[in-house]
């Protein structure tokens, strides 16, 4: 048996601050402990009550003057474009096209699948992400560089083959039939596997025809437990192509709709520019909106409305997600501080409380994996992330007045922190990430 301890200040949510409120919504313990055997949280506590109980030579990891969360969750993300993400000049449907779709192409090449998975998952690492919804591209065997690379880290992730079968590069373009064969295949070999699961991933309306949005509805009615995950109303243009598209549909949210991808494993990123009867039925479903805004701000696609997505005559479910590359930040911390910038202009707020929540427990539970991610308990798996709130010379000279405050301290971490704060990623129990202080 495989065992450890960390040590150091824990932090941890039971529920939603803005539901439970924000004293009832976590669990912080100055200097605790958490016991690790095997890959599960064995025990999770005041350091002074656990250390005596430790089973002899269980090796105790110290972080005096860190805190220790659950391993970072992103609900959306692209692994093929770590060399597209800061691609200059252009909104969403020119950035596909003379970014995005090119770069994709490249993953016929399974070396160069392969090693790009290997940077993108160690990228994660290093900045405290631990699980991730990721889309690869339309090639299977950028699917399996993609498993075989985060099963050899043992991470749990959410994964998928992007079907398109229009609006691409004769490269990049499958067929209704081959997309369901291909997804097929790949969620046999791979949901399942280890902490590995299949993500059906229809790309978007533009790039699939009806019958290839039929074929993804087909595919998540006969495969037990997996998700869809695709686009949903980010950019005006787009918004009128698939008007042009699908003329007998009622809206962007009716082509999904019609075709049965909507429920409550389906993540759709974006959800920008959604009238009421859109809302409603992603609330009914129990469908998760995935707010990028990182991307949304980069890409020029407009501003999330969050308070609208908590009307609670019909909430819609929500995780909060970096969409590299259109995103700009591998960063969780980083996204959640644009997500509070995206909302001031929106005359909402977002307190740090509540961010934290939603890197962890929130989006564990918008990817319904909250029985075995998102918060330090007994049972979980052990994904863990150490941040460092002094980690740059400007934010050790910030937090010099914040005087015993966890909120005013977690705001400043998340607006001035990035992977400079992120001095070690356990996953499973394992140490995978290990960085000096910086600064
Ligand atoms: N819509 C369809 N494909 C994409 C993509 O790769 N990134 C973003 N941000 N939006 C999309
Ligand atoms: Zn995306």
């Amino acid at each position: 048996m495989t065992r450890r301890a960390l040590r150091g200040r824990l932090l941890s949510f039971v529920g939603d601050p803005a539901d439970a409120g924000a004293g009832a919504s976590h669990r912080h313990i100055e200097d605790g402990l958490v016991v690790i055997e095997d890959g599960l949280i064995r025990a999770v506590g005041e350091a002074h009550d656990l250390l005596g109980g430790l089973v002899p030579g269980t090796p105790v990891e110290h972080w005096p003057d860190c805190l220790i969360l659950p391993g970072l969750i992103d609900t959306h993300i692209h692994y093929p474009q770590t060399r597209v993400i800061a691609s200059y000049g252009t909104q969403l449907l020119d950035w596909l096209q003379r970014y995005t779709f090119p770069e994709e192409q490249r993953f016929a090449d399974p070396a160069h699948a392969a090693a790009t998975a290997d940077f993108f998952l160690d990228e994660l690492l290093r900045n405290g992400t631990t699980t991730a919804a990721v889309y690869c591209t339309v090639r299977p065997e950028s699917v399996d560089a993609f498993f075989a690379a985060s099963e050899r880290r043992n991470m749990r992730m959410i994964a998928g083959k992007v079907m398109m079968d229009r609006g691409a590069p004769p490269g990049l373009l499958d067929t209704a039939e081959q997309g369901y064969r291909e997804s097929r295949e790949l969620a046999a070999r791979w949901h399942g596997r280890g902490r590995q699961l299949y993500a059906v991933t229809p790309r978007f309306a533009v790039t699939s025809t009806q019958a290839q949005l039929e074929a993804a509805g087909a595919l998540l009615r006969e495969i037990e437990g997996v998700w869809m995950q695709t686009h949903l109303s980010e950019n005006e243009r787009e918004i009128a192509t698939v008007r042009e598209l699908f003329p007998e549909a009622s809206s962007y949210t009716d082509v999904y709709d019609r075709a049965g991808l909507l429920g409550p494993r389906s993540l759709f990123g974006h959800c920008i520019h959604l009238a009421a009867e859109e809302l409603q039925r992603l609330s009914a479903t129990r469908s998760v909106a995935c707010f990028c805004p990182t991307s949304n701000l980069f890409i020029g696609s407009g501003l999330f409305d969050l308070a609208t997505m908590r009307d609670p005559a019909r909430p819609v479910r929500v995780g909060l997600a970096t969409d590299v590359g259109g995103g700009t930040s591998y960063s969780m911390l980083q996204t959640a501080a644009e997500a509070y910038k995206v909302l001031q202009l929106r005359g909402q707020n977002l307190p740090a409380l509540e961010a934290f929540y939603m890197m962890t427990l929130g989006n564990a539970r918008a990817l319904g994996l909250e029985d075995r991610i998102g918060a330090l308990e007994p049972g979980r798996e052990a994904d863990i992330a150490v941040l460092d709130c002094r980690a740059t010379p400007a934010m050790a000279h910030r937090m010099e007045s914040v005087e015993g405050d966890l909120a005013e301290e977690l705001f400043v971490l998340m607006t001035m922190g990035d992977d400079r704060a992120v001095r070690a990623t356990y996953v499973a129990g394992e140490r995978r990430h290990v960085s000096p202080r910086a600064g």
